[in-house]
C-alpha cells in the first residue's frame, strides 16, 4: 500500500469507528419530520430533473437507512450501501421490522461497480467525509457511470460560509470549539468538540469530539476523531462537471427554489447525466 492509500485508509478507519459506535445515537437525534422533508425534496428532484420516471434508486452511503427506507415505503426500488458494517446491519434490521424490501450491502463509495443501472443515485452527507479530493472525484465519476442516461444524482455539502455555528461552519472552526446539546424523547445527546487541526489551504479540519449520551439504558460516552473537508459551491460544481454531469442545479436547505444568496446551511446539488 503506498502512502496515499495508507492516508486514505486512516480516514476510512476513523470514519468507520465513529459511525460504528455513534451512528445509532446520531440517527435518533434526527426527527422523522426532518427526514420526511428531505424525502419530499428527493421526490421533487426526481420529478423535476430526471428525464424519465425514477424507479431504481441507489444510496451510496446509506448509513442506518433513513432515506432508502423512506423511499422504499413510497414505492421506489432501493439499494443502499455503506462502508460501516454496523450501520448496514441497523438498516437491515429496520427494513425487516418495517417489512420493506431493500438491497443492503457493505461497500466503499469510491469502489462502485455499477453501470447504467439506476434512475437516481443519492450521496447525502458523505462527500465531506471522503478521504481526499481524488476520492470525491472518483466517487462522482462512478456515480455518473452507475446512472442510466437521463437519471439524476442528488448530493449535498455543508456550506462553510453559513453564519451560524455548527461543526461544519468555518465560524466554529475558527473559534476552535463547538458545543451542542440535542434533546429528543428518551435521550439527551451532548457533544463537546475541539478543533485538533485545521489546514486552511486544503480546507480540512480534524475535530476531537466527546459525546455524552444519556439514554434510557444508561449513559454512554464516546471519544472520537472526525475529519471534515470544507467545500465551496464552486468546488462541487467543478467536480460535478469533471465527472461528466451536465444540468446541475443547486438548492438551499431542502427548499425547492434555487438560492439567491449563499445563506443556506446545506447546499443540495441535483445533477443529470445526459
Ligand atoms: C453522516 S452519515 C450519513 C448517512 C446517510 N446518508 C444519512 O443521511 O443519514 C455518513 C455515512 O457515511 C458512511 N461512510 C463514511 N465513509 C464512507 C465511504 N468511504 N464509503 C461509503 N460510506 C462511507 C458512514 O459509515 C456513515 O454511515
Amino acid at each position: 500500500m503506498d502512502h496515499l492509500e495508507n492516508a486514505r485508509e486512516t480516514v476510512r478507519k476513523a470514519s468507520r469507528a465513529y459511525y460504528a459506535h455513534l451512528g445509532y445515537f446520531e440517527e435518533r437525534t434526527r426527527t422523522q419530520k426532518a427526514t420526511n422533508r428531505e424525502l419530499d425534496f428527493l421526490e421533487f428532484a426526481f420529478r423535476t430533473h430526471a428525464t424519465h420516471k425514477v424507479r431504481d434508486v441507489l444510496d451510496v452511503a446509506c448509513g442506518s437507512g433513513r432515506h432508502v427506507l423512506g423511499l422504499a415505503h413510497r414505492g421506489y426500488k432501493c439499494t443502499g450501501q455503506d462502508y460501516t458494517p454496523e450501520q448496514v446491519q441497523i438498516a437491515k434490521n429496520r427494513a425487516k421490522s418495517e417489512r420493506v424490501s431493500i438491497k443492503l450491502l457493505q461497500g466503499d463509495a469510491t469502489k462502485l461497480k455499477y453501470e447504467s443501472e439506476f434512475d437516481a443515485v443519492l450521496a447525502l452527507y458523505i462527500l465531506f467525509l471522503l478521504p481526499d479530493d481524488d476520492s470525491v472525484l472518483t466517487c462522482l465519476r462512478q456515480i455518473h457511470r452507475a446512472l442510466k442516461s437521463g437519471g439524476i444524482m442528488v448530493c449535498n455539502i455543508a456550506n462553510p460560509f453559513y453564519a451560524g455555528e455548527n461543526w461544519f461552519s468555518l465560524k466554529s472552526i475558527q473559534h476552535g470549539h463547538y458545543f451542542q446539546e440535542v434533546r429528543v424523547p428518551g435521550m439527551r445527546y451532548m457533544s463537546i468538540c475541539r478543533v485538533q487541526d485545521f489546514d486552511p489551504l486544503q480546507g480540512v479540519a480534524w475535530w476531537q469530539e466527546t459525546h455524552i449520551i444519556e439514554a434510557s439504558d444508561g449513559v454512554h460516552i464516546f471519544r472520537e476523531h472526525e475529519r471534515l473537508r470544507l467545500f465551496t459551491y464552486w468546488d462541487i460544481l467543478h467536480y460535478l462537471q469533471a465527472a461528466g454531469f451536465k444540468e446541475i442545479t443547486c438548492y438551499p436547505d431542502w427548499k425547492t427554489k434555487p438560492p439567491k444568496k449563499p445563506k443556506a446551511e446545506m447546499l443540495i446539488f441535483v445533477s443529470r447525466k445526459d
